[in-house]
């Protein structure tokens, strides 16, 4: 959600500029710029649209500074013109932000009656006009750095040039994720290390309320008290940039996709063997007395993993589990007794309210314990969590989530495995056959890959439609939800899924012609049910895709289409019925013609409330 990076190097710095935020474009893409000091003064270049406008437009006018800013931003505050579009300058000021002003509102009114004029409608531009002001009375930007963070409600990772200190980079992290890089060519600031790979070797991640400057000889960082600090650790940078490449593939997405069978695999020889499952970064998992209660919260595809955990969870382990959606379990007041874990899933770790869910849950039981299952070791759910099972998945491009759904899944079902065996209800045997299940995924998800064709036979269902219907009974009812989200994301069409037992309460008043009904029906969760829900909706006229590991043939004649999918076990058939699924939604996407890998109004990382 917005990315900003800054650089302070031996060379101009346009180029470095450029590049981060090409590796950060996934973050938000409606208008990018940046901000280099060339000449002792501010050059500022700013487009509308995707980041190619600004290349386009740096290629006509170069920027020669050393010193400079960028910012490819997701609107928060005004339409995504370039007047919105940051840096946001006043005087010698320019500024890059990510994150929400909240008090802007009342600080514009304030910095109005002393005569200051804004350009934009965003909350940002307050910052360079607040700072332009407090420069006045006090010239030293170490102490009105303070002065100024302390005006600001919200959240914000940011970004500052001053002309006059034009041989240091200003930054300033608060609730949204900031770094500082280092490579042979100077210094970095980034709100993600992708933003910097290949041109820095180490980085340090700044904690809550830090701030300071880099400089071509260091970083100063002082922490919220004003007390600079001495001890940085600077951690090597991962392998970051191969995974940016498409591989030959046309999308990101359809990469992510065909990337699961290999996950799967790298997944199992990680975490499992025929002994038993073992998460190496959570050592209590093997002795901490087993929780009486188990928490699951996150958002959007993320939240629809934990929903079928769920299943897996009170099934297996046999100890109730509650699910919630970050935005809401932050904001009720949540019932945790004791011996009760928290378990946060996120493919970014940087969620907003998956974080601030996980800060509440700590705040309001420090005993109990927490767990991140999440793709980015280096994220900040990771750090202020007591365990974090690793993902394994590979950077995730597409903003539709794909390879990292089906590894929480993959890595949900193993940790529900492992407790069940720890807490005695699941027997060896029952375990050895459902490590054998999975240890198999790799070749029924290619199999599954196998339905393109079918799925791509079916598109012009697709067209002139009112909405469509996704049903699933079971761990297979989060799945509809998650077909339904993927559909909506990508292809802009109306879906909602359903639990199949639900569709008689109201959405049957929906089906009719135009309103192509998608079941996912394994042999595993009530099929004799779910085929009782298509018997109804096929009355009333719908257009049904059946997902199915069993052998419908009889059927064939009643439905659009039966995708076949390899039988799976409780655990497996989820993450075999998922593929399609993501196939579906790609195929009616590109069908549509509609921006895949970068669908309008998302971001891939969602680090405002
Ligand atoms: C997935 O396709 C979505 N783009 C979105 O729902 C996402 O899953 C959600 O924002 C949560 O993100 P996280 O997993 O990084 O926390």
């Amino acid at each position: 959600m917005c990315g900003i990076i800054g650089a302070i190097t031996s060379k101009s710095v346009q180029a470095d500029l450029l590049q981060g935020l090409k590796n950060m474009e996934y973050r938000g893409y409606d208008s990018a710029g940046i901000c280099t000091i060339d000449g002792m003064q501010l050059a500022v270049s700013k487009a509308a649209g995707k980041l190619v406008n600004l290349a386009g437009d740096l290629e006509k006018k170069e920027h020669t500074g050393v010193i400079g800013i960028g910012h490819t931003r997701w609107a928060t505050h005004g339409e995504p013109t370039v007047e919105n579009a940051h840096p946001h300058c006043s005087g010698n000021i320019a500024v890059v932000h990510n994150g929400i002003i909240e008090n802007h509102i009342g600080l514009r009114r304030k910095l109005e009656t002393h005569g200051m004029r804004f350009v934009s409608d965003t909350d940002t531009e307050v910052i360079p006009a607040l700072l332009s002001k407090l420069l006045k009375q006090e010239p030293d930007m170490e102490h009105v750095m303070p002065v100024l963070l302390s005006q600001l409600e919200g959240a914000y990772a940011l970004g500052i040039l001053n002309v006059e200190t034009s041989d240091v980079l200003w930054f300033a992290r608060k609730g949204s994720p900031l770094l500082l890089a280092r490579g042979s060519r100077g210094y970095y600031i980034a709100s993600d290390g992708l933003a910097v790979a290949g041109v820095a070797t180490e980085m340090l991640y700044l904690n809550e309320g830090e701030w300071g400057c880099i400089s071509q000889h260091g970083v100063r960082v002082f922490n919220q008290e004003g007390c600079e600090m001495s001890d940085h650790t600077w951690q090597r940078m991962p392998q970051l940039s191969a995974s940016t490449d498409k591989c030959g593939y046309e999308h990101f997405m359809l990469k992510e996709i065909h990337e699961q069978p290999s996950i799967m695999t790298d997944i199992m020889t990680t975490y499992a063997s025929k002994r038993g499952v073992q998460f190496p970064n959570v050592a209590w998992l093997n002795d901490a007395v087993l929780p009486e209660r188990i928490v699951m919260v996150a958002c959007g595809t993320s939240y629809h993993a934990a929903l079928t955990a769920r299943y897996w969870l009170e099934r297996y382990l046999q100890v109730p589990v509650e699910v919630d959606v970050a935005s809401e379990y932050r904001y009720r007041n949540p019932i945790i007794g004791s011996n009760t874990w928290l378990i946060t899933l996120s493919q970014s770790g940087e969620t907003a309210d998956t974080l601030e869910a996980l800060r509440l849950f700590k705040r309001r039981t420090p005993d109990n314990r927490t767990l991140a299952i999440c793709n980015v070791a280096s994220s900040s759910l990771v750090r202020e969590s007591d365990g974090f099972i690793a993902l394994k998945a590979g950077v995730e491009i597409g903003v539709a989530s794909t390879k990292a759904y089906t590894a929480q899944l993959a890595v949900l079902a193993l940790l529900a495995m492992k407790l069940a065996v720890r807490s005695g209800s699941m027997s060896e045997q029952v375990w050895q056959e459902h490590y054998q299940s999975m240890c198999h995924l790799e070749v029924d998800m290619n199999e599954t890959l196998k339905c393109v064709p079918d799925i791509q036979s079916l598109t012009p269902l697709f067209a002139n439609i009112h909405g469509v219907l996704f049903l699933g009974r079971g761990p297979s009812f989060p799945l509809a939800l998650e077909g339904a989200l993927k559909l909506k994301e990508i292809s802009y069409l109306h879906a909602e899924g359903y639990a199949a037992g639900e569709m008689k309460h109201g959405p049957i008043a929906l089906i009719d012609a135009q309103l192509p009904v998608v079941i996912i029906a394994p042999k595993q969760y009530h099929l004799d049910k779910v085929i009782s829900s298509l018997h109804e909706v096929k009355a009333r006229g719908a257009k049904v895709i059946l997902l199915t590991d069993v052998s419908m043939d009889d059927y064939s004649d009643e439905v659009e289409k039966i995708i076949p999918l390899p039988t799976g076990d409780y655990f497996t058939a989820p993450l075999l019925a998922s593929i399609p699924l993501q196939l579906l939604a790609y195929e009616v996407a590109k069908f549509k013609g509609t921006d895949i890998d970068q669908p309008r109004n998302l971001a891939k990382s969602v680090t405002v409330e």
